[in-house]
């Protein structure tokens, strides 16, 4: 089958993705289309959102037989079943049985893709070339990824399954109308999947605006490398390649400063387990691990921002960015809510790795850039490797 980018770019005739709603109208002919390749990802229906919008989940296999399964509600990464060093499965990652689950408050942002704007906006606002915009605050008196109703988590995409050289994947794709959830411009928003015969989930993320507007797309996968339901995440070992992190206030927006991780509990510069200072933590703002790091890699650049591991399973996950920070979240506010086959995800039994923009860059004048213009397009990519024993 051919790569969905290259039919895109083929049937334009515009040259890249440059041309937004060129490449939007020649999405959905695509999606006419009856006779794309798709045998070797399943396309299964996975059911209804309350407002009856079909939602479809998506099946990968790669040659070491690892699954991973994605839905087209909120672009959202479902299931990844990974050997251990014994070559045993598990699925790694959290999420729910169905769409009812996925549109319950119980659930945090399990797997999504998170925007417009991931992470949290001071106040819910920002001004740009000199007009000032105002969302709805979701998270105290801040705006927390990306609004309330039709945030980037909760929309339906539309998904294009295809296999390249690389390995399996699907292209989702979402066109954000101007104003939608308050935010300036039509966005227009592709994020591909592939997962590669190494065991890598590359996740690439595009974008184009009609106006100057504020973007930060993530992944909010929360993992537990023994296996999606299992108790604690405070026995895995963490590595962040970040010398700095952004410290925070009581709401936990940045305080502007770059401040050094030395002789903190945020220095894991070397290995260290989640849980050995976790709890000096406890009574700070986020109530644990819940803080952007600076990446040392900021020339955009594909680098390795994180290493986990568990040591039992032998499962290491690395997760690489072009991004210049990361949001290393311990799962402090999960409070045992019902997952995939009923299994409880407890109290820092989960972690994520989000790579993003810092948290309120569009408020901060030292933080690296994050709005995006007409004629620009953002380009990010995120992967995450799963393997035991590396
Ligand atoms: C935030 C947490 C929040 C979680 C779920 C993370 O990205 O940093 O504070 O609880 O998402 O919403």
């Amino acid at each position: 089958m051919a790569d969905a980018r290259v039919l895109f770019d083929d049937k334009t005739g515009c040259s890249g993705w440059q041309a937004a709603h060129c490449a939007a109208a020649i999405f959905l002919v695509g999606t006419l289309l009856p006779a794309i390749a798709t045998a070797e990802v399943k396309v299964s229906d996975f059911g209804k959102t309350a407002d009856g919008v079909s939602v479809k989940e998506y099946t990968l296999t790669n040659s070491e037989g690892v699954v991973v399964r994605l839905i087209s509600r909120g672009a959202t990464l479902t299931e990844w079943h990974v050997p251990d060093k014994d070559g045993k499965m598990a699925d790694v990652v959290f999420g729910f049985d169905d769409v009812a689950g996925y549109e319950s408050k119980g659930n945090g942002y399990f797997g999504a893709t998170t925007g417009r704007v991931a992470n949290r906006i001071a106040g819910g606002k920002f001004t740009i070339d000199g007009k000032e915009y105002q969302l709805t605050k979701n998270d105290g008196p801040n705006t927390l990824h990306g609004g309330v109703k039709r945030s980037l988590d909760k929309v339906v995409w539309d998904g294009r399954p295809f296999e390249n050289a690389k390995g399996q994947g699907v292209v989702f794709k979402y066109v954000s109308p101007d104003g939608e959830e308050g935010f300036p411009g039509t966005l227009t928003t592709r994020v591909t999947y592939t997962l590669t015969d190494k065991n890598e989930l590359r996740i690439d993320y595009e974008a184009v605006t009609d106006k100057a507007t504020p973007i930060n797309l993530t992944n909010h996968a929360y993992f537990n490398l023994s296996g999606a339901g299992a108790p604690t995440v405070l026995d895995h070992e963490l590595m962040l390649a970040a010398d700095n992190y952004t410290p925070i206030d009581d709401t936990l927006i940045p305080t502007g400063e770059i401040a050094s991780v030395a002789d903190t509990p945020f220095d894991f510069r070397e290995f260290h387990k989640i849980g050995e200072r976790v709890e000096k933590l406890n009574d700070k703002p986020g109530k644990g691990y819940d803080h952007n790091f600076v990446l040392n890699n900021q020339d955009g650049d594909l680098a390795l921002a994180a290493k986990v591991r568990e040591p039992k399973s032998g499962r290491v996950l690395s997760v690489f960015t072009t991004k210049p920070g990361v949001q290393f979240y311990g799962g402090n506010f999960l409070d045992g809510v019902k997952g995939k086959n009923g299994k409880p995800y407890a109290h820092r039994s989960g972690f994520c790795l989000e790579t993003q923009h810092y948290p309120d860059s569009v408020n901060q004048s030292k933080f690296p850039k994050a709005v995006l213009r007409p004629g620009e397009t953002y380009r990010q990519t995120c992967v995450y490797r799963l393997r035991p024993n590396e």
